[in-house]
């Protein structure tokens, strides 16, 4: 039965994979019958995720299997305290960065950075619209960036863009992302700090963005030890960053905080920036299960 919902998951989304996107969500959990299980495949290779701490043993024969045809197969477990590489299942060991594709736009990915491999599958939709959003001679700011991808996007469609992050080995895999869309890094600004420095910074020098994107981690420090938790905070986020919009600029509002729905979200933005427009965005087709991921797109 499991190997079966497994089948039926990755089959039903088959076609969406090609030549321009080899990234995807596979098995998206209970969406699929397939509670606290979830595939991705990363250009051929694939990381399974699960909310319980070892594979089902129905799961991990499957996966076996796969492997023996020659597919590489890691695993992690999610909600971990320790932020630990995933582990090698089946198949090759995949020891170095990789490259991966969507929509046409590449990015770097590896098994050994961690918890996380360098992008955020479920953001694919939001990725594009930036791009789209993103006209030549703008100037489009990524707060919170992690490896960029966000900034790559905006940077193809045209933008100056600014990359912002905390680490600056994020802020390098960021470069890296530039380079593999043969785009010239020097030809953007990357800033290591605090969001919430550079907002009120930015705004002090009267400086504004076309776009920004905001994407906070759930829970965060700033510079000051001053802690950040979305569903408490979200709206002075959106306050410090609407100081630096320009008078007729958008900004993509996102979290991924379970204890917030998407209408206590909105109201929080529109409480921030009364005079916007506002428009929710759906996740992406392939995330079935309950769609923790909001989105709301701001125009000034
Ligand atoms: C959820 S990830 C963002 C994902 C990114 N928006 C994307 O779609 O690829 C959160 C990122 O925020 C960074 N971060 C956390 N607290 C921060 C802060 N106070 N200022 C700047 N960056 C911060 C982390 O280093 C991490 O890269």
């Amino acid at each position: 039965m499991i190997r079966h919902k497994l089948e039926t998951a990755i089959d039903k989304r088959a076609a969406m994979l090609g030549a321009d996107t080899d990234a995807l969500r596979l098995v998206d959990g209970d969406g699929d019958e397939l509670l606290g299980v979830y595939l991705d495949t990363l250009a051929g290779r694939w990381l399974v995720s699960t909310t319980a701490g070892e594979l089902d043993p129905e799961v991990r024969e499957w996966l076996m299997q796969e492997g023996a045809k020659g597919r590489t197969i890691y695993w992690k477990q999610l909600d971990q305290h320790e932020k630990t590489d995933p582990t090698h299942v089946a198949g090759p060991k995949q020891e170095s960065a990789f490259m991966v594709r969507e929509n046409g736009v590449a990015y770097q990915l590896s098994f050994q950075s961690g918890y996380s491999q360098g992008i955020f599958l479920d953001q694919r939709l939001n990725r594009k619209r930036v791009r789209s959003s993103s006209e030549k001679g703008t100037t489009v700011l990524n707060t919170f960036a992690y490896t960029g991808a966000f900034s790559v996007c905006a940077a193809l469609g045209g933008a100056t863009t600014t990359t912002l992050d905390l680490s600056q080995v994020y802020l390098d895999g960021a470069r890296d992302n530039f380079a593999a869309n043969k785009m010239n890094a020097s030809d953007h600004y990357f800033c290591k700090g605090d969001t919430f420095h550079w907002l009120r910074r930015f705004a002090r020098q009267g400086r504004s963005f076309d776009g920004i994107i905001l994407d906070p981690p759930t829970f965060s420090r700033d510079d000051k030890g001053k802690v950040f938790r979305v569903e408490k905070d979200y709206g002075r986020l959106v306050s410090m960053a609407r100081a630096c919009l320009a008078d007729d600029g958008w900004m993509l509002c996102c979290t991924n905080c379970r204890k917030l729905d998407l209408r206590d979200f909105t109201r929080m933005i529109q409480q921030a920036a009364p005079d916007a427009e506002l428009t929710s965005l759906a996740m992406p087709e392939e995330y079935s299960a309950a769609p923790y991921l909001k989105s709301v797109w701001l125009n000034a």
